[in-house]
């Protein structure tokens, strides 16, 4: 049962991000995961636009950029020009998300609304057939290499049957802990794409770990 497999950049030895940049191009994944944080909305700041430009220029997959950021709307059209191929949003850090989703569709990319792990599923009642992604954090966000938090399964299945019964279209991503047990089960109840940054680049051959994750079966 495949899945598309976005490795999440933010775990990749920043003093040699060429070899993860290629190893990715190289893999079977889908997409290159960015994850950019401002020390606001989350406890952390991972890195910006300089980051971006290197990753523009040598990626050759679809740039998957996770906003951890407080009001978003500021940065749209420079994420555009950064290579961004879809752009998420957290549900938390927008006043108006509808707004800022026609934004991010307006200026060229996929839109993607991400919730937290204490969000509910049914805030997404009234803007999910306006989104291309939901990403579903399965970990608080911040940091790489945190614990799977299981309930993540329950709020899966309630996201995938409000999406047949409102005939999106969109993708479930999924984002945190993502590990080769986890990750069938996660597909099983509905993911669509699943972030793995640790257990893909803690892996002595990441290139097997994203075959795995992709179809593990
Ligand atoms: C966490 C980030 C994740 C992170 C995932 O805030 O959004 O994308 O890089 O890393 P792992 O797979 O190690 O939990
Ligand atoms: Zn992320």
């Amino acid at each position: 049962m495949p899945c598309l497999i976005a490795p999440s950049i933010l775990s990749a030895d920043f003093s040699d991000l060429r070899s993860a940049i290629d190893m990715i191009n190289e893999s079977e994944a889908d997409y290159f995961h960015v994850d950019i944080m401002d020390g606001v909305f989350v406890p952390n700041i991972s890195f910006g636009f300089p980051v971006m430009k290197a990753l523009q220029k040598h990626a050759k997959k679809t740039l998957d950029v996770h906003l951890m950021i407080v009001d978003p709307d500021r940065y749209i059209e420079e994420f555009k020009k950064a290579g961004a191929g879809i752009l998420t949003v957290h549900i938390e850090a927008c006043k108006h998300l509808h707004r800022s989703i026609q934004s991010i569709k307006h200026n060229g990319m996929k839109a993607g609304v991400a919730i937290n792990p204490h969000t509910p599923v049914n805030a997404l009642e009234d803007i999910i057939q306006d989104v291309d992604v939901v990403l579903v954090m399965s970990v608080n966000p911040g940091f790489g290499g945190q614990k799977f938090i299981q309930h993540t399964f329950d709020k899966v299945l309630r996201l995938k049957q409000l999406i047949i019964e409102s005939s999106s279209k969109a993708k479930i991503e999924i984002d945190g802990g993502v590990d080769l047990d986890n990750a069938l089960p996660l597909i099983r109840a509905g993911a669509d794409i699943l972030v793995a940054g640790n257990t893909v680049f803690s892996s002595p051959n990441p290139k097997e770990a994203i075959k795995f994750l992709k179809d593990p079966l």
